[in-house]
């Protein structure tokens, strides 16, 4: 048996409206809480917004004691004064280069301006999270963009910076030369390879950005979530696209990982026989990079066969039709 405290997901996309009653359950049943991504359209850049899409996710969850740790969609106007208004609503502030994924047009395109924000956000202890890649070559992206996580750690040491699933080793590695850098890491990055997607028949479910890596890539992830090391933290990054998005000429970007988070996470610590640093990656750490008090909730996982169904309403789980060898057993 596998028992985790107050399971956090830092990295989360729960969408509005009919998407959200379908996935926000998913989450809240499981997890005490989860960092909300603000990429809806349009994107959540006012107090007003946070409030609001707050509340209507504490609708939905409210019987499941679960907090939704609200962030803002960065926008380099934000100023001092804005952002203490808005301080004790939000738990960081993401931000997108324009154009690298779903929904982030609105997003940074000039990486110039954003001195005067990162400042204030230094001043007042609001974390910046970063979805860290370049318009560049697909599988360079996320390694071209490093100098930029470099510029803003050594510019602004006292802001803490949260590189979004990192999938390449020199990720990794960048995170050990600054002390403000922290990183959070998916489930589907640790378990797959650009060869899932893309080696055989290819498979619209695995694809996201950044997209899928290489083996190496993959071993690094999986060295550092495993020993548990301190700055790196679990965040899904499920993000539920409708079925007919994903099999589309245009596939939609975003792996919906949510109701197989915790079985897949037990399944790879427990087959590597690091069950004992699970609780780190997937609940300690965060704590701590955020400074956050998540509701207790306690998590039973039994080493029994969990069938992932084909679909949840319309939307289609990784390991959809597969057996992982977790199951959650009980959720108090
Ligand atoms: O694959 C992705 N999907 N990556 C992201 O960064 C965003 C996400 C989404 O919102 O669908
Ligand atoms: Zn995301």
């Amino acid at each position: 048996m596998i028992v985790l405290e107050s399971p956090l997901d830092m990295h989360l996309h729960l969408r509005d409206g009919e998407m959200l009653k379908k996935v926000a359950p998913l989450s809240s049943k499981e997890f005490a809480g989860a960092l909300i991504m603000p990429n809806l359209i349009p994107p959540v850049t006012t107090k007003k917004r946070v409030v609001e899409y707050k509340e209507e996710i504490e609708q939905i969850t409210k019987k499941d004691h679960f907090t939704p740790y609200m962030t803002l969609f960065f926008k380099s106007n934000y100023d001092l004064e804005f952002l203490k208004s808005v301080k004790e609503e939000i738990l960081a502030i993401k931000l997108y280069p324009s154009g690298v994924t779903t929904n982030s047009q609105e997003g940074v395109k000039e990486f110039d301006k954003l001195a005067p924000t990162l400042e204030a956000m230094s001043e007042l202890g609001i974390v910046l999270a970063v979805h860290g890649e370049s318009n560049g070559f697909v599988m360079e992206r996320e390694r071209e963009f490093l100098k930029v996580y470099e510029e803003i750690a050594k510019n602004f040491p006292n802001l803490k910076i949260v590189m979004e699933h990192i999938t390449t080793k020199d990720s990794v590695e960048l995170l050990g030369k600054f002390d403000n850098l922290f990183a959070t890491i998916t489930i589907h990055h640790l378990y797959l390879t650009l060869d899932d997607l893309a080696g055989g028949l290819l498979r619209p479910h695995l694809f996201c950005k950044p997209i899928l890596k290489t083996p190496k890539d993959k071993e690094a992830l999986q060295e550092v979530a495993l020993s548990g090391y301190e700055k790196v933290m679990f965040g899904s990054d499920s993000a539920p696209h409708p079925r007919e998005k994903k099999e589309a000429p245009g596939c939609a970007a975003g792996v919906f990982n949510a109701p197989v988070a915790l079985s897949a996470l037990a399944q790879l610590f427990a087959k590597k026989g690091k069950e004992e640093n699970l609780q780190k990656f997937v609940s300690t750490n965060a704590q701590k990079i955020y400074n956050i008090k998540p509701p207790k909730k306690v998590v039973k996982l039994v080493n029994e066969l969990f069938k992932v169904p084909n679909e949840y309403e319309g939307v289609v789980p990784l390991f959809a039709n597969e057996a992982l060898e977790w199951r959650v057993e009980s959720v108090v």
